[in-house]
C-alpha cells in the first residue's frame, strides 16, 4: 500500500509560512489516484480550494491552509528513445536532480533551467523559465489525471498552451494532476545548440575559464549566477520572483523608456508588446530591503527587489498585504499593473 496519510500536517512551502492541512495524503504511484478520487476525495471540488495539489511548495503563498493537500511522490526516470532524446520523468522527481541526471546521461536542453526549485510535476504548470529557456520548448508531452472525468489523459506540448509563466493548467488549478512529463532533448552533449545570450552567462563562463562550453558548463554557470543573485530559501524564506514581469503595449514601453532610460525592456509575447523588468520598477519605488508587517518579518530581499522574503514569523496574510502595497505603489508611480507569480492559497489577489 503506497498511500500515506498525515493529519494536521505541515504544508511544506519555501516561504516558511506556518500552515497545516487537515489531512496530507502522499502516494508514490499515480495508479492510486482513481481510487482516491472515487473514494475519500470524491467530494472535493476543483473550483473550491478544498484540495491543494502540492509539489515542493516553492511557488506557493499560503494565506489559509487547505483542508487536504495531495502530493504525488513518484520517482521514475526513463529514457524512452535515446536516439531522439525522449526522456520521461515522474511528477515527484526533484527538478534540479532531473536536470543533472539528463546531463550525466548525455542529454542536453535543460541546462539553462538548472537549480530551479520544485518538482518535475510542477514544471509545466507555470512553464518554468530562466536564462533564455522556457520548459515548454523542451516538453514533448504531459501525462495527467483529470479529476472531473476521473481519467488519465495525455497532452502534447501544443495543447498545453504554454506562454510566459503560463499554461492551460495554471488557469484551472488542481483540475489536472500532472503524473509525468516527457521531454524532447538533444541526444548528444557534443552537438547540442547552446543558449548563451541571456545577460551574465558568457561572462560567468569566461570567469570559469571556459572558452568552448558544453551543456554541463552552462548548467554550472547558471547555478553560480543563481546562487549569487537570489536568496536561498534554506536561509531566508522566499518563493523566487513574487511578481511576473509585466507585458505592456509597445507605446507604453516606449513612453516609460523615454522617461526612465535605465528601465530594462525585453521582447513581449508578440511584435505589439514588450516585457518590462518588475524588479526595476519595484526597486525604483524604494522597496528593496524593506521589512515590516505585524511580525516585522515580512520583507523584500536586499539582494533582489522582485523577491519577497519571510525573515521568520511572517504570516501568509502579512506577505499578501505587503505584495498588494508594492503593486499599488508601482501602479501609482508608473501606471503599470504587476501580477503575482506564485499561487496564492486561501485568498484572492
Ligand atoms: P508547488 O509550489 O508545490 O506548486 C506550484 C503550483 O503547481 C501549484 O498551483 C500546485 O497546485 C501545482 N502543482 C504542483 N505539482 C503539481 C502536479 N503534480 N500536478 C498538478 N499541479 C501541480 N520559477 C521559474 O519559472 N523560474 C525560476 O527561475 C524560478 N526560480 C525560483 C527561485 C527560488 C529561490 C524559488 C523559491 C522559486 C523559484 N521559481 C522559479 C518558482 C518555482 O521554483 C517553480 O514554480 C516550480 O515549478 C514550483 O514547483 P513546486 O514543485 O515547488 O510546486
Ligand atoms: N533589477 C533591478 N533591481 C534588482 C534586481 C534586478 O533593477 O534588485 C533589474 C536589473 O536591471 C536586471 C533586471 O532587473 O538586469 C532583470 O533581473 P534578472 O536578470 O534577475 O531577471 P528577472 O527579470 O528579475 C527573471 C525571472 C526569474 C529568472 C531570471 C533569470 C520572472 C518573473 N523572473 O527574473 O525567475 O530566474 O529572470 O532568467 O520572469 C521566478 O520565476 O521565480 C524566477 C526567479
Amino acid at each position: 500500500m503506497s498511500v500515506r496519510r498525515f493529519e494536521r500536517a505541515p504544508v511544506r512551502n519555501t516561504f516558511g509560512v506556518d500552515a497545516r492541512a487537515g489531512l496530507l495524503i502522499e502516494t508514490d504511484h499515480a495508479d492510486d489516484l482513481p481510487g482516491l478520487f472515487a473514494g475519500e476525495l470524491a467530494g472535493t471540488s476543483p473550483q473550491a480550494s478544498e484540495l491543494l495539489i502540492l509539489g515542493g511548495g516553492s511557488n506557493l503563498l499560503i494565506v489559509e491552509a487547505p483542508a487536504v493537500a495531495l502530493h504525488l511522490d513518484s520517482q521514475r526516470i526513463e529514457v524512452l528513445d535515446a536516439q531522439n532524446g525522449i526522456v520521461r520523468a515522474d511528477a515527484g522527481v526533484e527538478w534540479h536532480r532531473f536536470v543533472m541526471w539528463t546531463l550525466e546521461h548525455g542529454f542536453a536542453g535543460l541546462e539553462n533551467l538548472a537549480l530551479i526549485p520544485g518538482t518535475v510535476g510542477a514544471s509545466p504548470i507555470q512553464n518554468i523559465g530562466a536564462y533564455g529557456v522556457e520548459v515548454g520548448e523542451r516538453i514533448h508531452a504531459v501525462d495527467v489525471f483529470e479529476r472531473i472525468s476521473g481519467a488519465f489523459q495525455r497532452f502534447d506540448a501544443q495543447a498545453c498552451g504554454f506562454a510566459y509563466r503560463d499554461s492551460m493548467f495554471k488557469h484551472a488549478p488542481d483540475r489536472w494532476l500532472v503524473t509525468a512529463v516527457e521531454f524532447k532533448l538533444a541526444p548528444s552533449l557534443e552537438t547540442a545548440a547552446l543558449k548563451l545570450d541571456y545577460a551574465g552567462i558568457r561572462d560567468e563562463l569566461a570567469s570559469m575559464g571556459i572558452a568552448t562550453p558544453d551543456a554541463r558548463d552552462v548548467a554550472e554557470a547558471v547555478t553560480g549566477l543563481r546562487r549569487r543573485k537570489l536568496p536561498d530559501p534554506a536561509v531566508v524564506g522566499n518563493a523566487g520572483s513574487f511578481f511576473k514581469n509585466p507585458i505592456v503595449p509597445v507605446a507604453q514601453a516606449d513612453a516609460l523608456k523615454a522617461e526612465h532610460a535605465t528601465l530594462p525592456i525585453f521582447p513581449g509575447n508578440n511584435a505589439a508588446t514588450r516585457k518590462l523588468s518588475a524588479a526595476w520598477l519595484i526597486d525604483a519605488c524604494g522597496w528593496k530591503g524593506h521589512r515590516g508587517g505585524g511580525s516585522g518579518d515580512a520583507g523584500v530581499s536586499d539582494k533582489h527587489a522582485l523577491v519577497l522574503v519571510n525573515h521568520g514569523r511572517a504570516t501568509g496574510a502579512e506577505l499578501l498585504t505587503l505584495a498588494r502595497d508594492i503593486s499599488a505603489s508601482v501602479h501609482a508611480r508608473f501606471g503599470v499593473a504587476i501580477e503575482p507569480e506564485p499561487r496564492i492559497v486561501g485568498a484572492r489577489w
